[in-house]
């Protein structure tokens, strides 16, 4: 009998878009999302699951509940399943479980029955139509998150139960809403608080050179803190629904270095977009990226603000420098910086069209 190995074969199966076309949506995803490995393995088989067309029916396709410190990417993994998928970070149906933290306030998301008062006033958010939006023409699965969902008042926990259990939800009138072509994602900070204790000061940076055996028993340490916060705020049959939970490692400098470079090309890629051939490059020396990231990270919201000071050190006096003619389309720009060490200096080299 002839075998043929199937290990390396690639296929094309039913719905499934570019993800898999342009190199593999691990690799995909691990240019978006910076040192947090566990998360792409955790999700990668259960989107591959779909896209074979072998998700189980009457639930949804994966739910995941994603827990660790502020700033460390559990949003970002979200969005960039998103646009991994769809083309869009923006492909997201998301529910911020903050602003229902009271029973009453649930009836924004699924609508009052009929007869109850406010029922023409309250149209439901939660809708196929509005899930169907984040689809795509590149495939039908979609992605929701319920941010911040320790939060959720009683009533939402329960709704979410039921879209966990049956991948169906019953809205105030009665129609209903199917989660089987949807990856369900909670972000919560349970047990942040206690980790980063675990931690200790330095959070994210000269724990970067641990050995393999420190890391794996850090991870092993964080993971079992966020197990215990979890089991202590979530039902069992919550907890029992749940395909994955992933526990996000702090940022090391080396992911910091990285993720900071991510947002370089992502500020080059804005300026290709938004100048065409107007557009003008740079280059970022060293110690202005050690300022950068010196404002941009910190203990409490790892990489939270970097893209803000980016935008606010690079983004904004370059749009002055634009306005005021000082940058020349088709120039080079080099930003340093400057002697007193605290702000960024931008000198423009014109490109010699004779070279
Ligand atoms: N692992 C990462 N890879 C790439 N970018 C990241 C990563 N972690 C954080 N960032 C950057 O920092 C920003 C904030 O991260 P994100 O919103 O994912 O944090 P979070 O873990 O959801 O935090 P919180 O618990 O406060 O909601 C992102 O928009 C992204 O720009
Ligand atoms: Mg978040």
């Amino acid at each position: 009998m002839k075998t043929t190995s199937i290990n390396s074969r690639r296929r094309t199966p039913a719905g499934a878009g570019p993800p898999l076309r342009d190199g593999t949506l691990t690799d995909q995803l691990r240019r978006r999302l910076v040192g947090q490995p566990a998360a792409i393995d955790a999700i990668v088989p259960y989107v591959q699951m779909f896209m074979a067309g072998l998700s189980p029916t009457g639930r949804p396709a994966g739910v995941f509940l994603l827990l660790g410190p502020s700033g460390t990417g559990k949003t970002r993994t979200v969005e960039a399943l998103a646009a991994v998928l769809h083309g869009s970070e923006k492909n997201v149906l998301k529910i911020d479980c903050g602003e229902y933290q009271m029973d009453h306030e649930v009836a924004k998301l699924i609508g009052a029955p009929p007869g109850y008062l406010g029922h023409r006033e309250t149209q439901p958010l939660l809708t196929q139509f509005r899930l169907s939006s984040v689809a795509s023409e590149r495939t039908p699965l979609t992605v929701v998150l319920f941010d911040e969902v320790e939060k959720a008042a009683p009533s939402l926990n329960r709704l979410l139960l039921g879209v966990l259990d049956k991948g169906a939800l019953r809205l105030g009138d009665n129609t209903s809403v199917t989660f089987e072509n949807s990856l369900i994602f909670m972000t919560s900070n349970l047990g942040a608080s206690a980790m980063m204790k675990e931690l200790g000061a330095g959070f994210g940076f000269a724990k970067g050179d641990l050995s393999d055996t420190g890391r794996a028993d850090r991870s092993r340490k964080l993971a079992a803190i966020a197990g215990n916060a979890v089991r202590r705020s979530f039902a069992p049959e919550f907890i029992n629904r749940l395909d994955a939970t992933v526990t996000y490692e702090p940022l090391t400098r080396e992911a910091l270095d990285q993720i900071l470079d991510l947002q370089l090309a992502e500020l080059d890629a804005h300026l290709s977009s938004r100048l065409g051939s107007d557009r003008f490059t740079f280059e970022v020396c060293p110690e202005a990226r050690t300022y950068l990231l010196a404002r941009g990270i910190s203990e409490n919201f790892g990489a939270r603000e970097l893209k803000r000071t980016i935008h606010k050190q690079v983004l904004q006096p370059l749009a002055g420098f634009l306005l005021a003619g000082r940058i020349r389309s088709a120039s080079h720009v080099r930003i340093a910086l400057n002697e007193s060490g605290d702000s960024l200096s931008f000198t423009q080299r014109l490109y010699d069209p004779a070279a």
